[in-house]
């Protein structure tokens, strides 16, 4: 699978993604992702992308022009199968997003800047528009290694049998349960005895119900889609 990702701050993306994972990923040949500078695509001396928005108001806006050059450029090399832009007014990432996202071959993600890109690059480019949350990050390009992570990690073969993403939190709607490591007691807390129980079945249902509990005090949203689900 292939991330070409468009961005004011390319910098900003190197070392999120260069990783663990996401690493791993590349090595493996699994995953490929490619920055573009937009600078690289602004005509003149001070290579200028961004400007004032008609109408007036406090902040810049994105040019369109060197926008459409870069994309332009990379659609005449492939086809992508979604053209994303990171921002607050998207569809909120979840899971079933990721997991739909990473089926995909090429995608092209375009990282929003300053008070966002002109309208009229989102009516000409754009087929999904994504935010990680209801917040406003300074810029997208966080958005966008959160996308290629949690999307990178789900290609088949990226993950092994340990880290496999069938027992993630959200994948069937559940968060996932409590986990322990050594040493048996700590600080006078002990790990549940069924953990060290040895029987499957036994533990495998206690992770369950544990599943539930939290997902129903925590999560009483998430609660109702599993009812629904079942
Ligand atoms: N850019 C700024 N805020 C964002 C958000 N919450 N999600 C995606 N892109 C963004």
């Amino acid at each position: 699978m292939r991330f070409d990702i468009v961005t004011v701050l390319p910098e900003l993306l190197e070392s999120p993604l260069n990783y663990s994972i996401m690493q791993r990923a590349k090595d493996k040949g699994l995953l490929e992702v490619f920055l573009h500078h937009l600078r690289d695509y602004a005509p003149g001396k001070h290579r200028q992308v961004d400007d004032y928005q008609f109408g007036g108001g406090a902040g810049m806006v994105m040019k369109p022009e060197p926008i459409a050059a870069c994309i332009d450029k990379l659609c005449a090399e492939r086809a992508y199968d979604e053209v994303i832009y990171t921002s607050p007014d998207g569809v909120l990432l979840d899971q079933s997003l990721c997991n739909r996202l990473s089926m995909k071959n090429n995608i092209l993600i375009l990282c929003g800047h300053y008070k966002g890109v002109d309208e009229r690059i989102r009516q000409k480019y754009i087929t999904l528009e994504i935010s990680i949350g209801d917040y406003v990050l300074s810029g997208g390009e966080l958005a966008a290694a959160v996308l290629v992570d949690s999307v990178g990690r789900l290609i088949p073969g990226v993950l092994n049998d340990e880290t496999s993403a069938l027992f993630d939190s959200f994948q069937d709607n559940l968060l996932a349960p409590p986990v322990y490591t050594r040493p048996a007691e700590w600080e006078g807390m002990p790990v549940p005895d069924v953990l060290r129980s040895g029987h499957e079945a036994m533990i495998e249902a206690w992770r369950h119900e544990q599943s539930m509990e939290r997902t129903q005090e925590r999560r009483p949203d998430l609660w109702q889609r599993y009812l629904k689900s079942e």
